[in-house]
């Protein structure tokens, strides 16, 4: 099938590809590791539905080469067991998928002997027939194993909104999708796409875009959010924004899932690309890490736990879950860098706590009322 872009068989690999890279490999090494020590699940999907042609110019590695290797040189891998990984890789475009192959032979004939454990399926198909004929191969009444679907077209088609429900409508299937922002937000209201932008919201909504001064931006981030919530009903959403070389958004990450570990674990990964919390990255400061504060600012996070818990006492692991589950903060955030601060400044106490500043499960933690 011919290519509907203007780039080679193999195009340069621009800086949000490498950062994207970075959260895609963050998040799947804690992802294997706790699916490959799971007592509950024998078998682990892994669907990279545009995979691309396994390498970029200078021959820096494609997603397909980056997920085996996360998990083949996972620490963790010799205790894996039997737990079965498959690995489906597909690419649409001809050439693409011809220099996909051979990566992928190369990737195996250097880890020889190749883990019986682990499965790779390499296809050529539109992804919308792909996904549908996976769909059909689940049998009635059967669960489809935890699957991490990485959906990563160039633009906007081929990722309806009701076949992405479908795909991920299983319990344990977590979706890492990209948004083409930088199309919605030049042809929403134009009228020459809405058959295809139709299809990727699953409604009709983005017609509604307001002018640029008046929230555009945010107006499109919100409409896909609340169509992947509502739509593939996933508990959790978190977005990761690219700003390309003109200073302009042009895509965001998104991750859902309905696991709460599983949100927690991608902050973390993504907290690591962005470490002031702006869930961002900018291509024209690539390479440019002096910019950027290694600390995280946790002074908001201090005040909506002292609004949150005021007059209450309540365990480490309440206050954990409230971090995990309604902010955009992850766990490793919470002890050293927000409650011990806090402890300091006299804003919590901690009645059960054997030592100053750490907060061990089953530590209590009382916050003072509020006074107006
Ligand atoms: C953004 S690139 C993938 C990059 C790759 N995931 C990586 O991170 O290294 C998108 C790929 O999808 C392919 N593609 C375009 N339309 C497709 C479709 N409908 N189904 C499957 N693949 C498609 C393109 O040829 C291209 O190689």
């Amino acid at each position: 099938m011919p290519r509907g872009d203007s780039l080679p068989t193999v195009w340069e690999r621009p800086p949000h590809t490498k950062a994207k890279h970075d959260i895609l490999t963050r998040y799947l090494g804690a992802w294997f590791g706790i699916f490959g020590r799971s007592r509950y699940h024998r078998a682990v999907n892994v669907l990279d539905g545009f995979a691309g042609p396994g390498r970029y110019d200078e021959d820096e590695p494609g997603s397909p080469v980056l997920t085996l290797s996360t998990l083949l040189d996972h620490r963790s891998f010799p205790d894996f067991g039997d737990t079965n990984f498959t690995f489906v890789f597909n690419e649409w475009d001809d050439a693409r998928y011809a220099s996909l192959k051979v990566v992928l032979a190369d990737v195996q004939a250097s880890r020889a002997p190749w883990p019986k454990t682990v499965r790779v399926l390499d296809r050529n198909q539109n992804f919308q027939d792909l996904a549908r004929e996976l769909l059909g191969s689940i049998p009635a009444g059967k669960q489809l194993a935890p699957t991490f679907a990485f959906i990563d077209p160039f633009g906007y088609k081929d990722v309806p909104m009701a076949l992405i429900r479908d795909l991920v409508s299983h319990p344990s299937c977590e979706l890492f999708i990209y948004f083409d922002f930088n199309s919605v937000n030049r042809f929403a209201n134009a009228g020459n796409v809405d058959p295809h932008f139709t299809a990727l919201f699953g409604c009709d909504d983005y017609k509604n875009a307001p002018a640029a001064d008046d929230g555009r931006g945010q107006y499109i981030h919100d409409l896909y959010e609340r169509q992947l919530r509502q739509e593939c009903n996933f508990a959790h959403i978190c977005s990761f924004e690219m700003v390309n070389m003109s200073g302009h958004t042009g895509s965001y990450l998104f991750f859902c899932t309905r696991d709460d570990q599983a949100y927690d674990k991608m902050k973390e990964a993504m907290w690591k690309l962005a470490p002031g919390g702006g869930y961002r990255f900018d291509d024209r400061l690539a390479n440019q890490d002096v910019l950027f504060g290694d600390e995280a600012n946790t002074g908001p996070l201090q005040d909506e736990l002292a609004h949150h818990f005021a007059g209450q006492r309540v365990t480490f692991e309440e206050v954990c879950q409230y971090v995990v589950t309604k902010t955009p903060f992850h766990s490793g955030q919470v002890k050293t860098k927000t409650l011990k601060p806090m402890q300091a400044a006299g804003r919590i106490s901690a009645p059960n706590q054997k030592k100053k500043g750490t907060f061990p499960d089953g530590t209590l933690i009382e916050f003072p009322a509020l006074t107006s």
